[in-house]
This record gives C-alpha cells, structure tokens and sequence, in this order.
C-alpha cells in the first residue's frame, strides 16, 4: 500500500494512544500460563501483539478477543500448556519469538517457531545461549536464525550476564526461570526495559530487582488478574515529534505509559526545548500512566549515546526526523542494534533522507545529521519497518510538498491506526 501524506501547517487534538506493545506481549504470554482467567483492557491493536495472542492459542490457551482492545485469556497454568499442531507463528515479531521461546523451553514437547521474511533474518542466538545453559536444545537455521526448533524440558536455573542490553533477551530468561529450581539471576550493566519484572510481580511471581540484578524463584503459582496495558509511549513519540516539526502545535495524548525505563524520551525532548506536561500520573498495574500535553518550541539538537540509546532504541528513527530540522543537529552513537530490527534501520533511515534532500554521515554504530535541513517531496519506502513508516510520515509533515510512501501498511505491526488519526489532527 502506497501513503500520500501531504505538509501541515498546524497539529492540534486529543489523541488516545493504544495500547503498549512491549507490555500487551508480556501480558498475553503470562496469562496463558498462569491459572485462572485474565482481563486485559486496553489490548495493544498492532499485528504483533496479535501474533502473540495466536501462539498462545496454538499452545492451548483459550484467548478471547472482545470488542475495544478486551481480552479475555483463561490461562492453562504453569504445565497445562499443549503441543501445537502446526510450527507457531511469530509473524513480524522479535519480542514474540524471543520472549516465548523461554516458556517452551520448559514444556515436555518438541515445537517449532517462525515467522516472516524480516524475522527470519533476526539473530537467535543471544537466546540460544542462555537456554542452552539451562540445559535445553534449540536447533536454529544456519545455527542462529528463525525457524527455531526447541526440545523443551526440565530447566537449570543459571546466573546470566547480559552481553548486550536487551529486554527481549532478559525476559526470555526470566520467563524459563518461572520453571527453574531455585533462583535464576539475570544481570544488566544497561538498564532496560523492565515490564516482565512487574507483569511477572502482578501475576503472583517473586522477582527481585537490586541495581541491575533480577532474580526470579522458580515455580510459582501465576495467578489470573484484571490489568489495563497503558498506552504506548512509543507510539505516542510519533505525535510528540510532530508537534515539534509542526508550525502551530497543541496535542494532549491520553492515557500514555510512563514506565521510567522508558520515559527518558520525554526528558530527552524536553532537554531539546520541547514544551510537555505530564498531568493525571496514576498507577496502573505497577505501570505508571498519564497524559501528555505537548506544544511546540525550538530545538537545539543533541547526543545520544550509551545507556540513552539503549533508553531511545525504538524512538531513533523518528527523532532522526526531529534532528535534521534541529538548530545543531543529532549524533547517535552505540546504536549497532538498530542495524537488526525489523529492517536495518540506520540505511533505511540514510536511504529515506537522501530521498526527501535530508544528508546524513553513517558511521557502523550510529549517524550525524547536520541540523537546519529541509525535507523534499518524494517517494520513500518503509522497507517493512512499522517505525520506518511512521517516522517518514512526520517527516513528511514538514516537507515542501507532498511524501509517498511505499510499504506504508508495516505501521500496522505496531500502530494500524496511525494514519487515520494523523489525519484526524492535521491540518494543510
Ligand atoms: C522490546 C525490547 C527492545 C525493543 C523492542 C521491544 C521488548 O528490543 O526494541 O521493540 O518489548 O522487550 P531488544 O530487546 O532487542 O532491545
């Protein structure tokens, strides 16, 4: 599908944000295996998080999908899980693979997991060799790539150093160290994200968390529950960044998630001369949540690097946007994970720019891009990447005349219904 998004000359509305993405994963994995049923509000409405809810079925929990974002999953328990008929599924989706391969490396059947044409390109080992020291065999194509074939079976608990900063990769062990004996340890010298520390707590698990030490005891009883998945901040970064790009900005985004291992992105923009309050700060589910009300302002251009790029992974493509219409640009260093996500995400970004009469110096791990440039008309791919789609859409918002994109749909993997509300708080 082709996107024609046309220059704005002002933002302004009420946007509620569905549902996260990284929190709606975690959810749906834990309440298929914990005993009882689980009410999820607020479901995330992306494909991905879709392509989690089907594996779960596959593997026998009875998932229920109700009309606005409703899930009802009535969990099968720790060892009620069944061997799925077909190779499960994964779709588009990383978090799924990796997080649920630490849940079928502990039941007693042979299974398969794959998913499509980006996936099978995604690397496996950094959980491979966690599960490995826990005593489980995953044979992999070429040694380290989807489909994965996983003879599950009893679990050692292990003490992990995480060698890159990765949540996928902790929570894929803190996940088979539900079915460990004793207590197995994850460290990170980068924090990350922490959603499967809380969700694991809210469903009944004892996990501990002391500065970059996690440790989980094995064989809890995970007990069913009502949780609302708080709107996706990384979501909510498309219209934040819009509203900075944007001559006449004024944008309240409703019921965002504001997890600290996540929110740096709002002091980061802050830090770059945006304009944003947080009122209405609640809990919800051991997730904070609130609501954002953004309006333009200068921008200085900035640095990010180490931890802050571990802290900004999903957002850099869009605030590549942001730093080509800074005063002095954006450098981005110790990004080389964005080089195997969905797409990789730094030529997309260079490739799209170049396009649209945006330069950029790329560098193995990163990029500069000098500030004070302008973005032209022109035809640009999403190269299947939702977050490549979606940034290239702000960015388009700024150009001199009208941006086609190709590929366009991949923002629904994680967003299906971001161009229908940009186009609801745009105007020409
Ligand atoms: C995610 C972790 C990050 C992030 C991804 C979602 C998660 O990936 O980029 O979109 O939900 O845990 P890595 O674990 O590969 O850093």
């Amino acid at each position: 599908m082709q996107k024609k998004i046309s220059p704005a000359r002002r933002v302004r509305g009420f946007v509620r944000i569905p549902g996260d993405k990284s929190i709606s994963h975690r959810y749906g994995m834990l309440a298929s295996i914990a005993e009882g049923t689980t009410k999820i509000h607020n479901y995330s409405t992306g494909a991905d998080c879709h392509s989690t809810l089907r594996c779960m079925s596959a593997l026998g929990a009875l998932v229920e999908e109700l009309p606005q974002s409703e899930v009802h999953i009535h969990g099968q328990g720790l060892y009620g899980l069944k061997e799925p008929a077909e190779m499960l599924d994964a779709g588009n989706s990383g978090s799924t693979i990796r997080m649920l391969s630490g849940i079928l490396a502990a039941q007693p059947f042979r299974c398969m997991i794959a998913g499509d044409e980006s996936l099978s390109r995604r690397p496996m080992q950094r959980i491979m060799t966690p599960l490995a020291e826990m005593g489980v065999s995953i044979q992999a194509r070429d040694g380290k790539y989807p489909p994965l074939e996983i003879h599950g079976g009893a679990l050692k608990a292990i003490d992990y150093t995480l060698p890159v900063p990765s949540a996928q990769v902790k929570s894929c062990v803190l996940f088979a160290g539900l079915y460990a004996d004793g207590v197995t340890t994850v460290r990170e010298s980068i924090r990350t994200r922490d959603h499967s520390e809380l969700a694991l707590r809210e469903f009944g698990a004892d996990v501990r968390s002391v500065k970059g030490v996690i440790s989980i005891t094995g064989k809890p009883k995970l007990e069913g529950r009502e949780l609302m998945v708080p709107g996706d901040l990384s979501s909510a970064a498309f219209f934040l960044v819009a509203t900075l790009v944007v001559p006449q900005a004024d944008l309240i985004l409703q019921g965002v998630g504001l997890n600290p291992t996540r929110s740096y992105l709002l002091d980061f923009l802050i830090s770059l001369g945006a304009k944003i309050k947080v009122p209405n700060i609640q809990d919800s589910g051991g997730e904070l949540i609130g609501d954002l009300d953004a309006k333009g302002g200068g921008i200085a251009g900035g640095v990010i690097e180490k931890a802050q790029t571990a802290a900004l992974i999903d957002e850099i493509p869009v605030l590549a946007v942001l730093g080509a219409l800074s005063e002095n640009g954006l450098t981005v260093r110790d990004a080389g994970e964005l080089r195997i996500k969905e797409t990789d995400r730094i030529a997309a970004i260079a490739d799209n720019f170049a396009r649209m009469g945006v330069s950029m110096e790329v560098t193995a791990d990163g990029f500069h891009i000098p500030g004070r440039q302008k973005f032209r008309g022109a035809l640009v791919d999403s190269f299947g990447d939702h977050r490549i789609a979606m940034a290239c859409a702000v960015a388009a918002l700024s150009a001199d005349s009208e941006v086609t994109i190709e590929n366009a749909e991949a923002a629904s993997v994680s967003y299906p219904e971001f161009y229908d509300t940009l186009a609801e708080i745009v105007e020409a």
